[in-house]
C-alpha cells in the first residue's frame, strides 16, 4: 500500500480543448467527494514550476462545465522538459503537500508527467500522476478518444457549411484547412459529415492528380458545380494546393484556414460526458494508489493504463473511414472520365 494521497493539484497543458474546464471540475469535485483536497496549477507545467497555484473548492468549477478553454490557463513548457524545471516542480509540491498531480492534456502532457513522477521517485518524494487525454487532434496513442475532438469537429463544420452556402451561390471551389497537427483525424471526420469533394490527409501520400483533379472533376461530370476540398494541417500547404487547382483546371479557388477557432466555443455533450467520467476516474486511481496512470477509451470501454505503456502506444490510423469518404462523394458510378 502507499502512501494515502490527502491533496492532488490539477492543470491543464499544450493546447486547450473544449471539454478541459469539464475535466476539471470533474476532477476538484471528485476530490472533495473522498475528502482529498485540490489545488489548481495554473500555466500547465510553468505553474508547477513557478509556484502559480490557487486553492480549489466545489464553488471553484461552478458554472464552468459548459464553457470553452480552462480556467486554469496553459501553455507548453520548454523549462519543465529539464531536470532543473523538474526539480523546481517538485519543490513546489512539497511546499503545497501535493502527493498527485492530474494532468489533462495531449502525450506532451503526459511525457512531463512521467518525468516527474521518476525524479520525484529519485529524490525520494513520491507522487502520483495521473492523465487524461485532451487535444483536439484526437492523435494519443492510448486512447480512441481524447476531449475535444468531438467539439472541434462541430466547429469545423458549422463554419464549412456557412462556407458552402456561398461557395454554392458563386459555384466556386474552396479550400479549406483545418487542424490536427500531423495527424488527419479531425479533417477525415469533417471531411465526411460535410460532403466533401476531396480530403487531404497526412496519412495518405498524397497523388494530386487522383486525390484532388480527378475528384472534382467527377463531381463536375456528376453535376455538381461547387467544391469543398478539406486539407489537414499536416497534410500540405492550403495556398500551393489551391494554386495547383487553378493551374491544372482552371478554377479559382478560395482558401479558408479554420485555425484556433476550431479550439474555442462550448463543448458538446459528448466531450462534457467523457471528460467528466475521465476525471472522476483519475482520481479515483490516485485515491486507489493506481496513480501513474492514463485515463483511456478502448473499445467503447474507459480504462486506466500504466503511463509507460500508453506513451509507447502507437495510434493506428484506420483508411475505413477514407474509404467511405470515397464512396459518399460525388464519384459514384462514374468508372473512367
Ligand atoms: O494540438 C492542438 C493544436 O490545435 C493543433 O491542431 C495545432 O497544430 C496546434 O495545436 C496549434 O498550436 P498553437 O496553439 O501553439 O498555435
Amino acid at each position: 500500500m502507499g502512501k494515502q494521497v490527502n491533496r492532488i493539484g490539477v492543470l491543464t497543458s499544450g493546447g486547450d480543448a473544449p471539454g478541459m474546464n469539464a475535466a476539471v471540475r470533474a476532477v476538484v469535485r471528485s476530490a472533495l467527494s473522498r475528502g482529498i483536497d485540490c489545488v489548481g496549477i495554473r500555466r500547465g507545467w510553468n505553474g508547477l514550476i513557478s509556484s502559480d497555484f490557487i486553492r480549489m473548492d466545489t464553488s471553484s468549477v461552478s458554472h464552468v462545465v459548459n464553457k470553452g478553454g480552462t480556467l486554469l490557463y496553459t501553455a507548453r513548457s520548454e523549462e519543465f522538459r529539464e531536470v532543473s524545471g523538474q526539480d523546481k516542480a517538485l519543490a513546489t509540491c512539497k511546499l503545497l503537500g501535493l502527493n498527485a498531480i492530474v494532468a489533462i492534456g495531449g502525450d506532451g502532457t503526459f511525457r512531463g508527467a512521467l518525468a516527474l513522477s521518476r525524479r520525484a521517485a529519485e529524490v525520494g518524494y513520491p507522487i502520483q500522476v495521473a492523465g487524461i487525454p485532451a487535444t483536439i487532434d484526437n492523435d494519443i496513442g492510448c486512447s480512441h478518444y481524447t476531449i475535444g475532438f468531438d467539439t472541434a469537429c462541430n466547429t469545423a463544420i458549422e463554419c464549412i457549411d456557412r462556407l458552402r452556402d456561398t461557395m454554392q451561390s458563386h459555384e466556386r471551389c474552396s479550400v479549406v484547412e483545418v487542424m490536427g497537427r500531423h495527424a488527419g483525424y479531425l479533417a477525415l471526420y469533417v471531411g465526411i459529415s460535410v460532403g466533401a469533394t476531396a480530403v487531404l490527409i497526412p496519412e495518405r501520400e498524397l497523388d494530386f492528380e487522383r486525390d484532388v483533379v480527378e475528384k472534382i472533376r467527377r463531381a463536375r461530370l456528376a453535376g455538381t458545380t461547387h467544391y469543398m476540398v478539406v486539407v489537414a494541417e499536416g497534410a500540405g500547404n492550403t495556398m500551393e494546393i489551391s494554386r495547383q487547382i487553378n493551374e491544372e483546371i482552371g478554377l479559382d479557388p478560395r482558401v479558408t484556414v479554420l485555425g484556433h477557432i476550431q479550439r474555442g466555443g462550448a463543448p458538446s455533450a459528448r466531450d462534457r460526458e467523457t471528460a467528466s467520467r475521465m476525471g472522476y476516474m483519475a482520481v479515483q486511481a490516485i485515491a486507489e494508489n493506481r496513480g501513474n496512470c492514463v485515463v483511456a477509451t478502448q473499445e467503447g470501454r474507459m480504462v486506466t493504463m500504466d503511463m509507460e505503456e500508453a506513451l509507447a502506444m502507437k495510434k493506428e490510423f484506420s483508411m475505413d473511414r477514407y474509404d467511405i469518404l470515397e464512396a459518399l462523394t460525388n464519384n459514384g458510378g462514374l468508372k473512367s472520365l
